[in-house]
């Protein structure tokens, strides 16, 4: 929570002094509570036995999250996790889950009724976009796509049953930089809830709750936990916003393992140093990138090229390690991706990112686009790559592309 008080050592201090670097390392921290152990131990628990008949009588009084009253509503060490991502949002509470997509789909679920209008981003993260074409359609609930970059345009999209509008920005395949302010100002206007994946700024470099947003958003398997070795979810909210979600996280049954709470609370701790090195890193080879002729557009809106590089500016306090860029048509063909990617030493082929391992993927965002096609004015045409920069040394992922791009040459 933000500002609330945290122990380090015996001493209790007010985060609210704090940088994020201070508070990823501080939130969460109670060692007097357990025999000055730094990190919250792992409770694996299903069962809380009650100490009399009184307090089993009143467990049910207590909201989860403010008392241990059974495994899935919550145990000492998912509360510390839980307050720590609170505290870097900027927001109210947090409720975790086993997944990102189960952070998407939970807070939809629990603001959306049937008969309910929502508006989703153009860019969403494919999956978001499968389960309102399917669960929520199926709930009889409607989806309209919007362009990321409708801005206050997207007041011509509300309709009196419009609930939610949902945000992800930049979105993780075309990496265009929504106008969130101008949006969360409409929203707000016409008494609409807005949601933020907020997952590629991480909680460090956007600030959801400051600019407005009910809803965050946290693919936890991505930055927060940064080690690729578990899957889990965590949402934030303002306190107007938080009754909804508790209410329906309390209905769906949703949490998240103890063990994956504990490898994710590491993770949070070296958050803001693993960040820079992919930011800068990130940044250093998309300047590389633009340099190489078979390379037609870069989608990172942290260079100073990018369409959306005045919003991101003005929005963000950074950026991390995952862009894209687009190979011109010429050298886009199977083999010739076959020939770039087969023999990377560094660079891995998979989905997901946000772990210390650098990442290469060939992304057709044309397929999963239906309000504004792609590539849109202004973007070139040819196979978008979706490139994560880890965190191994720079010159080494250098070394590593200039020889895959050698390769592609020669094809
Ligand atoms: C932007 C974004 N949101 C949510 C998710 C879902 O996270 P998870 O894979 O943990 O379900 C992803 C996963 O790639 C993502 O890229």
């Amino acid at each position: 929570m933000a500002g609330s008080e945290f122990e380090t050592g015996s001493r209790s201090v007010s985060q609210q002094a704090l940088t994020d670097e201070s508070v990823a390392v501080t939130a969460g921290r109670s060692p007097s509570a357990h025999h000055g152990t730094v990190n919250p131990p792992v409770y694996h628990a299903s069962t809380i036995l009650m100490d009399s008949y009184a307090a089993l009588r009143d467990a049910h009084k207590i909201r989860p999250g403010d008392g241990i009253t059974y495994g899935v509503h919550g145990t000492p060490g998912t509360y510390a996790f839980e307050e720590a991502v609170a505290a870097l949002e900027g927001g109210y509470r947090t409720r975790l889950c086993s997944s990102g997509l189960t952070a998407v789909t939970g807070p939809l679920l629990s603001y959306l009724s049937a008969g309910d209008h929502l508006l989703m981003v153009d860019s969403v993260y494919g999956p978001t976009r499968r389960f309102c074409e399917g669960t929520l359609r199926r709930m009889g609930i409607e989806t309209t796509y919007y362009d990321p970059l409708i801005g206050e345009g997207i007041a011509a999209l509300i309709r009196p049953n419009t609930r939610v509008i949902f945000l992800e920005s930049p979105g993780s395949w075309t990496f265009e930089v929504q106008d969130i302010p101008a949006i969360v100002a409409v929203a707000q206007e016409a008494g609409i809830w807005t949601m933020i994946d907020n997952t590629w700024a991480s909680p460090l470099y956007f600030k959801p709750f400051a600019h407005g947003v009910d809803v965050s958003i946290q693919a936890a398997t991505k930055y927060i936990a940064g080690h690729s070795d578990l899957v889990m979810g965590a949402v934030t909210t303002s306190e107007r916003a938080y009754p909804l979600l508790q209410k329906g996280w309390m209905e769906l049954g949703l949490c998240a393992s103890p063990d994956d709470v504990y490898l994710a609370m590491r993770g949070l701790r070296t958050i803001a140093p693993r960040l820079r090195q992919h930011w800068a890193n990130g940044l250093a080879v998309a300047d590389w990138l633009t340099r190489q002729p078979e390379v037609v557009d870069l989608l990172h809106p942290a260079h100073p090229d990018d369409p959306g590089h005045a919003l991101w500016s003005r929005d963000f306090l950074g950026a991390c390690g995952l862009f894209a860029f687009t190979l011109h048509p010429s050298v886009s063909s199977d083999a010739h991706l076959s020939a770039f990617l087969d023999q990377m030493a560094l660079f891995g082929m998979g989905y997901s990112w946000g772990g210390f391992e650098s990442l290469l993927l060939p992304t057709d965002p044309a397929s999963i686009r239906s309000a504004v096609r792609w590539p849109r004015a202004g973007r070139a045409e040819g196979k978008v790559m979706r490139i994560h920069i880890g965190l191994e040394g720079l010159d080494d992922l250098l070394l590593d592309l200039d020889r895959g791009f050698a390769r592609l040459r020669a094809v």
